[in-house]
């Protein structure tokens, strides 16, 4: 069955924390294999938008449809179930358990017929040579990889990233980087990402979306934050 483009379609969507409205109007469309990138200062509703289109927190109008299926009123296990996977800001992994554990709670919260964990290995290679260590004793950039890797072992059809250079070493975010357009090329991955960092932002991003204030407020070429006054604009830096 030919899958219905665009993959991911948000329209008119509002969503808050009790009557504090925080996500206000946004419309939003995502081609399958696109790389979007939303930026915007801190505060104004990123990971909030990413946890409304995963299903953590409801919307309050408007619609989530993917792959031509509406999900807006559909539990987060039930999205990700359809293939939609998100790493969240801060990561999350469990720090108290081992690589090994970690990527079997993913496969569980994925697709539990569908793990492919070789797959991911070809992807993070570090994760197979630690399988047995701690999440809690690895650097941020290998738990970043880790919390990656458990999302894709569900095999999503899109990853919501949300600043996954957070806390990450400079060369690791250029290998993240790598992944995040290989994911594209070899697997049509579509990546919706929530970024600050200009390097990475320009290295995987098809266009950037901006936002300000629950809203979007514009959109941008990735090259177009070549400009420093543009940058600083748009992003918390
Ligand atoms: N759990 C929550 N309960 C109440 N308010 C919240 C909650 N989480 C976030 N907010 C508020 O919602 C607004 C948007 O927060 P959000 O985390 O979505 O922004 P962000 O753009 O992701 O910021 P950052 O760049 O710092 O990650 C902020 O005013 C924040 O204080
Ligand atoms: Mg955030």
């Amino acid at each position: 069955m030919p899958v219905p483009d665009p993959q991911l379609m948000i329209s008119s969507l509002q969503s808050g924390y009790g009557r504090v409205k925080v996500v206000n109007n946004i419309s939003l469309q995502i081609s399958t294999g696109e790389i979007v990138a939303v930026i915007g200062r801190n505060g104004v509703g990123k990971t909030t938008l990413m946890r409304t289109i995963i299903g953590e927190i409801p919307a309050l109008t408007g619609a989530i449809r993917f792959r031509g299926i509406d999900v807006t009123r559909l539990d987060s296990t039930r999205r990700s179930r359809l293939g939609i996977g998100y790493v969240p800001q801060g990561r999350d992994v469990f720090t108290r358990l081992t690589v090994a554990e970690n990527l079997a709670l993913g496969v569980r919260v994925g697709d539990a017929e569908k793990p492919n964990l070789e797959r991911v290995f070809g992807f993070f290679p570090i994760l197979e040579k630690r399988l047995s260590q701690l999440a809690g004793s690895m650097s941020g950039g290998e738990q970043q990889q880790l919390a990656i890797g458990r999302i894709l072992a569900g095999r999503p059809d899109i990853i919501l990233l949300d600043e996954p250079s957070e806390g990450v070493q400079p060369n690791i975010i250029q290998d993240i980087g790598r992944i995040i357009r290989r994911l594209r090329e070899d697997e049509r991955l579509t990546v919706l990402i929530v970024e600050q960092n200009l390097d990475l932002i320009r290295a995987v991003a098809d266009r950037c979306v901006v936002m300000d204030k629950g809203a979007v407020t514009g959109e941008l070429q990735p090259d177009e934050l070549s400009d420093p006054e543009a940058a600083a604009r748009y992003l918390a830096i």
